[in-house]
């Protein structure tokens, strides 16, 4: 994503009634933030968060997390479809995955990772959202069953995630090679998807469970 600097991002940030500021805080207090025992799902590298608040318009008995560590996008997201910041089940955050295990504790039921970046140079595999680098810290996030939910353009790193996630013991319990060939009415487009699509590239999802 093409780095651009929003001039009010503080404010927007700030004014946001969903946005929250130093969330470590709430690290094993999720339930008490969102007010009820309901599943907490998490999308990493939310963008401009137009997935997430559809998802938490649709699923009101579920409560998402956006995570996002690019402070410019994050307030662009805040800055547009305004109707949806206030949801009183979506949270925004600020924040680099690379950190998540000290924002939740065996809370979270599901990952989204829509889009993320693919980071093609093996030299920066780490990098990569299904790496095991990551994978051991969601181990700490997952209440208790683990269970990840990836959409990507680039077969490459669609690849690379399924070997990734077999190999630390994730079960694939649904992989789709072409989204759009599939009639799929629940299926919520994230922004990258839109773009992608119009650029008629194939869409792959995959689910991953661990028990
Ligand atoms: C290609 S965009 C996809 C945005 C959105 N998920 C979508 O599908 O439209 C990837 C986003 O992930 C964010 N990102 C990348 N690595 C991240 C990390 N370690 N923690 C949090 N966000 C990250 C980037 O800043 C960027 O906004």
């Amino acid at each position: 994503m093409r780095l651009r600097n929003v001039k009010d991002k503080e404010n927007v940030l700030e004014n946001a009634k969903n946005y929250i500021d130093n969330p470590e805080r709430l690290c094993g207090k999720w339930q008490e933030e969102f007010k009820n025992n309901n599943d907490i799902c998490v999308e990493i590298g939310s963008g401009k968060c137009h997935f997430i608040k559809q998802m938490a318009r649709k699923y009101p008995d579920i409560n998402f997390v956006a995570i996002e560590r690019n402070r410019s996008v994050l307030a662009l997201g805040l800055k547009n479809e305004i109707e949806d910041n206030d949801l009183p089940n979506l949270r925004f955050i600020n924040y680099n995955a690379a950190l998540i295990d000290k924002i939740f504790n065996r809370e979270v039921k599901t990952i989204y990772l829509n889009f993320s970046d693919p980071w093609p140079k093996s030299r920066h595999c780490k990098r990569r959202l299904t790496h095991e680098v990551f994978l051991k810290k969601y181990d700490v996030v997952f209440k208790d069953e683990r269970k990840i939910i990836q959409k990507t353009d680039n077969l490459e790193f669609f690849a690379f995630s399924i070997e990734s996630l077999s190999k630390y013991g994730y079960v694939l319990e649904n992989v789709i090679v072409d989204l759009q060939k599939i009639e799929n009415n629940d299926n919520i487009e994230t922004e990258y998807e839109v773009k992608f699509k119009k650029k008629g590239c194939k869409i792959y999802k995959l689910l991953a469970i661990k028990k």
